[in-house]
């Protein structure tokens, strides 16, 4: 497969096009961003980490039926992906209160959720990616009632498998961002990543609730020890599957 041009750079990734107009090829960096870019620096690694555990939980997600961007692996910072369109939305599904929710509604960090939040937020960086009502979503045109209903429900399926799966690697899943795109059929399809960088994972065991952030916020608070972090994620990650 021969690579052609960088078609787009993000914070964390790079798509190049490749011979065949369908398929793309992500870059994962090792550069990181928080806070929509207030804060930048580079966790060492994080790039092959991330492309490996994100390559693992596709893998897992499509054998349960969910369908994902995901191709394979060529190398460990790279995936080749479908080529789909972006919905300018962040999904995120929250089982435990933590991060934006506590801080706007003033639930305490730690309380568990009655059942799974499924949020929509505004993709755009020059708005702060704010929080959308569904008529808000609706009145935007940022997406149809059928497919609101439909990333909705597979939220919902991806976060069960996800619980489940995190939870066989000793990890509490948190919250997590996901994104979706509509491929060349108009089907939707789960893009971006999962991976450290989108969920909050925090060590079951673990009730120091600084030691048991295994994710992001390590960067995000400056908690030390990221990279560690990342790297013990991907451990687990790869005995996990390993065990299966
Ligand atoms: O900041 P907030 O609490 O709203 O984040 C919820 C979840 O979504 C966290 O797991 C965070 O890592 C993820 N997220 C993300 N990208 C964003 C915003 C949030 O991956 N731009």
């Amino acid at each position: 497969m021969s690579v052609h041009s960088k078609l787009y750079e993000g914070k964390a990734k790079i798509l190049y096009t490749t011979d065949n107009p369908e398929i793309l090829l992500a870059d994962f960096k090792d550069d990181a961003t928080a806070f929509n870019a207030q804060k930048r620096g580079s966790i060492i690694g994080k790039g092959k980490i991330n492309c490996s555990i994100a390559s693992q939980l596709f893998k897992q997600l499509e054998a349960q039926g969910i369908k994902t961007h995901f191709i394979d692996s060529p190398s460990p910072n790279q995936m080749r992906v479908k080529a789909v369109k972006i919905l300018p939305l962040e999904v995120v599904v929250r089982n435990i209160a933590a991060g934006s929710l506590s801080q706007q509604t003033g639930l305490p960090v730690g309380t568990v959720l009655k059942q799974p939040l499924v949020e929509f937020y505004y993709k755009n960086d020059q708005l702060g990616d704010p929080l959308l009502t569904r008529d808000r979503l609706l009145l935007m045109e940022l997406a149809t009632e059928e497919q609101v209903d439909l990333i909705k429900n597979l939220a919902l399926q991806i976060n069960e498998f996800l619980r489940s799966f995190w939870q066989q690697c000793g990890i509490t899943l948190v919250d997590f961002k996901l994104e979706f795109g509509l491929d060349s059929q108009q089907q939707i399809l789960l893009a971006d990543e999962i991976s450290p960088d989108t969920c909050r994972l925090w060590d079951t065991t673990e009730t120091d609730p600084n030691r048991r952030v295994l994710d992001k916020d390590r960067f995000r608070r400056d908690l030390g020890n990221v990279e560690d972090a990342y790297q013990e994620v991907l451990q687990r990650v790869l005995q996990t599957v390993d065990s299966k």
